[in-house]
């Protein structure tokens, strides 16, 4: 049987009625206005004619009705209702989320004229109906969803018990915390301020500009020469918004090899051939690597391939680099093959904002990154692209195939975000943005990003002291990359070893001299723990744990293989993740108590 929705009709057969949150004494017959469902009658089988007479829904739920839902089907016993539904076939079923009874009148009456005035009477009051709606609307989480929130409180302690060296990772505000679970999400506002396919969204719009507007400023970018999109869901996705919107199918990308630490969204294959991101599944990628000697970026090699395989988008930044990056190298390669030149920026935008990295926006076309590493806010992406006068003799003149002398990104890359790629944008998420960049604007966060690098540097140093070897020597930015090769442990095993201690750090593949690849090394990085207020003999102590836990991998590995359960009880193993919890509680916790 089709329905379809309509308004009030009053020769419809069928009416509705939406359940009502409080329980009427008797159910009374739905009045002319109540929201109608019409038979399609294209629909209509021939062999089961509707009947000639009205279809009614029954509005209020009855506790004998609730029980006959889960249960007995059919007529309902007891109560007074039972003389009612003399004479009726009723139905059950859902719509809109709410049961529904769906009664079938056998006899010829119609809707009397006090139908009306009966609704009336057994509507709820205004403040029942306030109760029901802050009966689910308004509990707070530990009431809402006990497990959940048992769960999230225990993360909530892992968080602050453990020494975290995630490069990428962070610890926000309680501001940005605050914006991020607010009553933004409730908005719909696809497009951009001022054009927007939902109304109501005049405070989103002004919270999406003083976004915009504060991007702007963290960069020092003038909003004649720069624009911005804030509405990626992540770095990933603003990276496939600027192949999408620039690019054709099957165009040509070159970023750095993902084993010599690039980023999987800049294009990826595994060993076997097999395309891992959308950027190498739906365009030609084709990577450059490090020196396996030194571990960093061989120009020379890079301009050679680039320049036979003459990609249309250069990729500089990428996940697991400690070096700092020649953007005007690149720069003078992007010209010679004219390719456009876009920077990912995700793992050092906030030390680039706060000038302790050489600066991207120098020299590139388009600048990508997330918005959760170093620059300390929610999840998710952000695109800058120049707009404007393109100078003379830049290679995307000549690339972009046109005569025009203006910068056509702007739009091709906000079509891409958005309808291509994205739906609405997460307006908590926005503002949550717009909260960051306030504080990565200020002298805190500048000395912030300061200790950030002098704390990997003191790291860096504490392990080279200790005859670790490290991956280019040393850093320029807040990771550092650690063979261990030489320790004859693997990335793998000694993650494991670290989680159990209750250090989190993370595996990552090391460009063997001989061009092999492994999974020999791990990253660290200092802005999580930086942002807890750990200094440099802070960072002196990390290492101390760090080579504990060196320690410990090597014994517990001469015992055979990694048997994890034994390891849960392995007496060293409990007695530095003592150290290391006595350590890292004594710290305080941005965003959140414990
Ligand atoms: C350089 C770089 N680009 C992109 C990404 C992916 O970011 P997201 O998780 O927001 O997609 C990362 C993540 O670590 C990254 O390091």
């Amino acid at each position: 049987m089709g329905l379809s929705s309509t308004s009030t009709n009053p020769q419809s057969n069928l009416s509705l009625g939406l359940p009502s949150p409080t329980v009427p004494s008797r159910r009374t017959q739905i009045a002319d206005d109540s929201i109608s469902l019409q038979l399609d009658s294209s629909l209509r089988d021939p062999s089961h004619p509707v009947p000639p007479f009205p279809l009614q829904l029954l509005e209020p739920h009855t506790e004998n009705h609730n029980r006959n839902l889960s249960g007995e089907t059919g007529k309902e016993s007891g109560s007074d209702d039972d003389d009612d539904d003399e004479g009726r076939e009723v139905e059950e079923f859902r719509i809109l989320g709410h049961s529904m009874c769906l009664k079938r009148r056998k006899d010829n009456d119609s809707l009397s004229s006090s139908s009306s005035s009966k609704r009336m009477a057994v509507e709820p009051g205004l403040e029942g109906r306030k109760a029901a709606v802050r009966s689910w609307g308004n509990q707070p989480l530990c009431v809402a969803d006990p497990d959940l929130f048992g769960i999230m409180e225990q993360e909530k302690r892992r968080q602050f018990m453990g020494i975290e060296l995630i490069a990428s990772e962070n610890f926000v505000c309680r501001a940005v915390m605050e914006a991020l679970g607010s009553h933004l999400t409730n908005k719909y506002s696809e497009g951009m301020p001022g054009a927007r396919y939902y109304g109501g969204n005049q405070f989103i719009d002004e919270i999406e500009t003083l976004c915009w507007k504060r991007a702007l400023e963290v960069f020092g970018l003038d909003a004649e020469s720069w624009g911005v999109n804030v509405q990626p869901y992540s770095c990933t996705s603003a990276n496939f918004a600027v192949f999408t919107g620039l690019l054709l199918p099957g165009d040509r990308i070159m970023g750095l090899d993902t084993p010599s630490g690039g980023n999987t969204s800049h294009g990826c294959y595994t060993p076997n051939g097999r395309k891992v991101s959308c950027a190498s599944i739906f365009f030609e990628s084709f990577p450059y690597k490090v020196n396996p000697q030194t571990g960093c970026i061989d120009y020379d090699k890079l301009e050679e391939r680039a320049l036979d395989f003459r990609p249309k988008i250069l990729i500089c930044g990428g996940s697991s680099y400690p070096r700092e990056w020649d953007y005007a190298r690149f720069r003078q390669i992007a010209d010679k093959c004219c390719a456009v030149l876009l920077c990912d920026m995700a793992q050092i935008s906030g030390l680039i904002a706060a000038k302790e990295c050489a600066n991207p926006f120098d020299y590139c076309d388009i600048v990508t990154s997330t918005t959760h590493k170093s620059l300390r806010g929610p999840r998710g992406g952000i695109i800058f692209y120049r707009r404007g006068t393109k100078p003379k003799k830049r290679g995307m003149l000549s690339n972009q195939g046109d005569d025009n002398d203006q910068y056509d990104f702007e739009e091709k890359i906000n079509f891409a975000v958005f309808p291509s790629l994205q739906g609405g944008p997460h307006n908590n998420h926005i503002a949550a943005l717009a909260i960051a960049l306030k504080q990565v604007a200020t002298p805190e966060y500048k000395a912030y990003m300061h200790q950030v690098k002098k704390n990997a540097q003191a790291l860096a140093s504490a392990l080279l002291r200790r005859n670790c070897r490290l991956v280019t020597g040393g850093t320029d930015n807040h990771l550092l990359l650690w063979d261990l090769r030489p320790l004859r442990l693997t990335g793998k095993i000694y993650e494991k070893v670290c989680e159990m201690c209750h250090i989190t750090l993370n595996k990552i593949t090391i460009y063997g001299e001989n061009g092999t690849i492994c999974p020999g090394g791990v990253r660290i990085g200092t802005p999580a723990m930086t942002s807890r207020g750990c200094l440099e003999s802070d960072f002196e102590t990390v290492a101390d744990f760090l080579l504990r836990a060196v320690q410990i991998t090597n014994m517990v590995r001469e015992h055979g293989k990694l048997q994890l359960k034994v390891l849960q009880n392995n007496k060293d193993i409990l007695e530095l993740r003592t150290q290391v919890e006595t350590f890292a509680s004594q710290f305080a916790m941005p965003g959140f108590d414990i």
